[in-house]
């Protein structure tokens, strides 16, 4: 957003996943440096305590990201309320841990639904109202399965990869007209998320929600001329 000193004062930025975990941690982080934040995952409550607990203003929806009326419709209220959209931080996201033959057609397509689609149809409300702003960011968590193999995890993996993909060629297509596109790919965080991967009982050694939430927004804040297209973040003591 071309901000280089930490801060996002006066900017608004949409955090999906925003009612736990690193969501929630996200969502935090960005109203401490200032922003605006608009809040959505499905479970009021968990949103309602974040707009209480942020230190700044938060306009909340409980939004499914699998329903793309209800995403540009909540796209229409940041617009409404504040009259901008500088950046979107697409995090919602599920995984299971498990054969892939055990899974059920309809677990294959809700992992697609939520984590690949979700953000597609977040980008695409959210884009027109970024670039008439002159460009602003699009952020997506993806995974460190982006970029390595993990048995058990193949659905969730694929569309850890579709997110690197679909970031790139976004960038690709928008950069001329300001839009930065970032990739963040976590390695195992302690978010409780954890109960789908393996080593899922002792979590100690695991990245701090809080910690990947700098990492965000040190991507957000980076000169105007500089855009970080990837970042693959891993605590030191994951061995897998
Ligand atoms: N934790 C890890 O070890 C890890 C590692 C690498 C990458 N990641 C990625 O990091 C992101 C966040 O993970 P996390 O560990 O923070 O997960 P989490 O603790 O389970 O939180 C996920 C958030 O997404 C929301 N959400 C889930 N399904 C949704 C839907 N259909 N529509 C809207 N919101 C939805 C959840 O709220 P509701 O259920 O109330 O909607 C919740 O607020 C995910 O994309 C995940 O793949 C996590």
């Amino acid at each position: 957003m071309g901000i280089d000193d930490g801060r996002l004062d006066g900017k608004v930025v949409w955090v999906t996943g925003a009612g736990r975990g690193l969501g929630r941690a996200l969502a935090l982080a960005m109203s401490r440096a200032g922003a605006r934040v608009a809040a959505m995952s499905r479970t009021a409550g968990d949103l309602e305590d974040l707009a209480a607990k942020a230190p700044g203003e938060v306009l909340w929806g409980a939004v499914d990201v699998r329903e793309a009326g209800a995403v540009a419709a909540f796209a229409g209220r940041i617009i409404d309320a504040w009259g901008r959209l500088d950046a979107v931080v697409s995090n919602a996201g599920i995984g299971r841990y498990g054969d892939f033959l055990d899974q059920s057609y309809a677990e294959l397509g809700l992992v697609v639904d939520v984590n690949l689609k979700g953000p597609m149809f977040v980008a695409h409300a959210a884009l027109p109202h970024l670039l008439a702003g002159g460009g602003g960011h699009l952020v997506h968590i993806a995974s460190d399965l982006a970029r390595r193999p993990l048995a058990k995890m193949a659905p969730y993996a694929a569309t850890k990869h579709g997110l690197l993909g679909f970031s790139a060629s976004l960038l690709q297509e928008f950069k001329g007209r300001g839009l930065k596109v970032t990739t963040v790919n976590p390695g195992i965080i302690d978010t409780g998320f954890g109960d789908s991967q393996p080593d899922s009982r002792d979590e100690s050694w695991a990245l701090r929600p809080a910690a990947l939430a700098d990492v965000v927004l040190h991507v957000l804040t980076q000169p105007g001329s500089v855009v970080i297209d990837e970042i693959t973040v891993h605590p030191l003591g994951q061995d897998f």
